[in-house]
């Protein structure tokens, strides 16, 4: 089963990726995770990726493309996977369908996060991580301490507000359009009100998906 995560930048895609991966029994890809990693280590790839990270702006398509490639070639992908943020642009979702297509496997449903714009500029602006160990924290200001490593929290680059502004409006202009383009190609569309408690957000995002028919949630009850 392969689940597509789609919404605003800070719509709750990463904090609810590893609760509904759980539920699915199978692992997350998270294609920002990926490229900030590589950006982390110095590759070529994180170094050629970091300008159009910290500005907001989407990393090539091909950039992308050879990621998934290589990541759900390996073993650990090989019964499904829960994809936070791969597919945001219209040739994404061409070359995600024939990645996946190679391997036997199509998109079976996408899970739509809806927030308002002004929610997502708040909880963004209220963001820092752990430039450490990448834990996220909310209301904790740059400079403070991870209670995880002791590491150093500092604020995202593309959380500053005309990131922000600019991740918005990339969203409007080049992902939204990818909704579209999977209604158009009978995929299953799930949408979840994303505004409430983790939990809450969690129980409505499992509900939606399976009344979209996806199978085999395991909600632990
Ligand atoms: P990525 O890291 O994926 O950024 P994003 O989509 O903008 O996602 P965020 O991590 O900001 O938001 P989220 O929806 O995961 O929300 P989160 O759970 O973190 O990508 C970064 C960059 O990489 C892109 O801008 C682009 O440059 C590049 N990139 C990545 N994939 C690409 C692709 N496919 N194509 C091209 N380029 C790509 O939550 C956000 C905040 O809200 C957190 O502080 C959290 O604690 C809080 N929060 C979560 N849920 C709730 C709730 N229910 N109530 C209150 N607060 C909440």
């Amino acid at each position: 089963m392969d689940i597509v995560l789609f919404g605003k930048p800070g719509a709750g895609k990463g904090t609810q990726a590893p609760r509904i991966a759980a539920a699915l029994r199978v692992p997350t890809v998270a294609t920002g995770d990926v490229l900030r990693a590589a950006v982390r280590a110095g590759t070529p790839m994180g170094l050629a990726a970091k300008g159009y990270m910290d500005r907001g702006d989407l990393v090539p398509d091909d950039v992308i493309l050879g990621i998934m490639k290589e990541t759900l070639g390996a073993g650990e992908f090989a019964k499904g996977s829960l994809l936070d943020g791969v597919v945001r642009t219209t040739p994404q979702a061409e070359g995600m369908t024939r990645v996946l297509g190679e391997l036997g496997r199509q998109v079976d449903a996408v899970l739509v996060f809806d927030v308002a714009d002004e929610e997502l500029v708040q909880r963004l602006s209220g963001r820092t991580v752990c430039e450490q160990c990448q834990t996220p924290y909310t209301g904790r200001e740059p400079g403070a301490k991870c209670d995880n490593c002791g590491g150093t929290l500092i604020r995202r680059k593309d959380d500053e507000p005309d990131a922000v502004r600019n991740r918005l409006a990339v969203y409007r202009r080049q992902t939204a359009p990818v909704l579209a383009w999977y209604e158009q190609h009978g995929t299953r569309i799930a949408t979840v009100d994303a505004v409430g408690s983790i939990d809450d957000v969690t129980r409505r995002a499992l509900a939606a998906l399976s009344a979209a028919g996806v199978g085999g949630i395991e909600t632990g009850k």
